[in-house]
């Protein structure tokens, strides 16, 4: 898709550019350099087309869309759709933030954090993910020494400040916030707080995505406890996880959280949690993922796939381990 695009317009370019020099072949001198001149502000204007800028052609906050897209594409999340929808609504709406938008997305794997970031990000730039406003950091990834973190420390800072100088309105998306250093992420803190600028620099409309499982198993207690004693998924409330979930982040030594002060320092607009999946989620999830590679939505092969995978707990087998997230192979193998 993005390929395409990118094709389309070389393709445009290309032809332009072909077109003017046959042109240029056929004049005089005279008329040569008017052609090239007229051609060098052709350039200019097909580079300004092309290339990705922080303005609103580029960065266009869709609401329409990005309801539509939580309603439709996400799968098993009611509690998270409603939660993301309203915080990046309001925020985007907003000409004049106090802060910038800082949401910690918890859950289990393969639950739709990647996704909904996804989501976003392609209702907000028009290159989406591809955009080069959008920044992912993956810890084990980009993080992966604890001994280096002091140069982690400084490059991030550089970054962040970087990027958001080049477009105030910037996304950061951390991955596995749980495998992360505690000092990066105090270093991150001053960027998330309510300072009008730093250094010059106003943070306050960018967008800090968190995503990590921490929390991921108070969730699920919860989401047993309703399953177990016959109450519908969807009646879980946001205030039925909340406790649980806030204490399980901020007391859980093991996630990088811990001893940070971001959420006792309320810098985390919201926490957002991810339902564990079930079965029947995980044929939704087949049958999406069918449709979006072009294929006829299959009703048995969506069931084959959700049978191959593991449910847990062991007696009960209600919720998928690995969520939606090995669908895209076992497809592969069925199709
Ligand atoms: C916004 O999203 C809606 C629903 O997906 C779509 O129909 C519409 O064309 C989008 N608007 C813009 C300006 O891209
Ligand atoms: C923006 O962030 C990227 C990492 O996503 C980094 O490679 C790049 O150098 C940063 N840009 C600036 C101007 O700091
Ligand atoms: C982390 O917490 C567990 C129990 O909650 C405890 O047994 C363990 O010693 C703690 N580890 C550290 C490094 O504090």
């Amino acid at each position: 898709m993005f390929l395409t695009m990118k094709a389309t317009r070389l393709y445009l370019f290309l032809h332009i550019v072909l077109t003017a020099a046959v042109q240029v072949n056929t004049f005089d001198p005279i008329t040569t350099t008017v052609v090239i001149g007229i051609g060098a502000t052709l350039g200019r204007t097909i580079y300004n087309y092309l290339h990705e800028r922080c303005d609103s052609k580029w960065v266009a906050f869709n609401a329409t869309g990005l309801k539509v897209d939580l309603q439709s594409k996400l799968v098993g999340q009611h509690i998270a759709s409603r939660i993301i929808l309203k915080a990046v609504s309001g925020f985007m709406r907003n000409d004049n933030p106090k802060k910038p938008l800082v949401l910690s997305l918890h859950g289990w794997t393969g639950t739709g954090k990647n996704f909904v970031s996804k989501l976003i990000a392609e209702n907000i730039y028009r290159e989406g993910m591809e955009s080069s406003f959008v920044h992912v950091f993956t810890s084990t990834l980009h993080f992966p020494h604890p001994s280096e973190y002091p140069t982690y420390k400084s490059r991030l800072q550089q970054w962040i400040k970087g990027n958001v100088t080049n477009c105030e309105r910037s996304m950061f998306i951390f991955d596995e916030m749980d495998k992360m250093h505690p000092g990066l992420i105090d270093s991150i803190k001053p960027y998330l707080d309510y300072y009008d600028k730093l250094d010059g620099v106003s943070y306050r409309k960018a967008i800090f995505i968190f995503l990590s499982n921490t929390g991921g198993d108070s969730i699920i207690k919860t989401a047993l406890e309703f399953w177990k004693t016959g109450r519908n998924r969807d009646e879980i409330e946001l205030k039925d996880l909340e406790t649980s979930l806030s204490l399980a982040v901020f007391n859980n030594n093991q996630s990088g959280f811990y001893r940070t002060s971001l959420i006792d320092k309320n810098l985390v607009d919201f926490f957002v949690p991810f339902l564990p999946l079930e079965y029947q989620h995980v044929v939704q999830c087949t049958l999406a993922e069918m449709e979006a590679r072009g294929l006829k939505p299959n009703k048995d092969v969506a069931n084959k796939v959700a049978k191959d995978l593991v449910f847990f707990p062991k007696s009960e087998r209600v919720f998928s381990v690995k969520g939606c997230k090995t669908i895209v192979s076992k497809l592969d193998y069925y199709t």
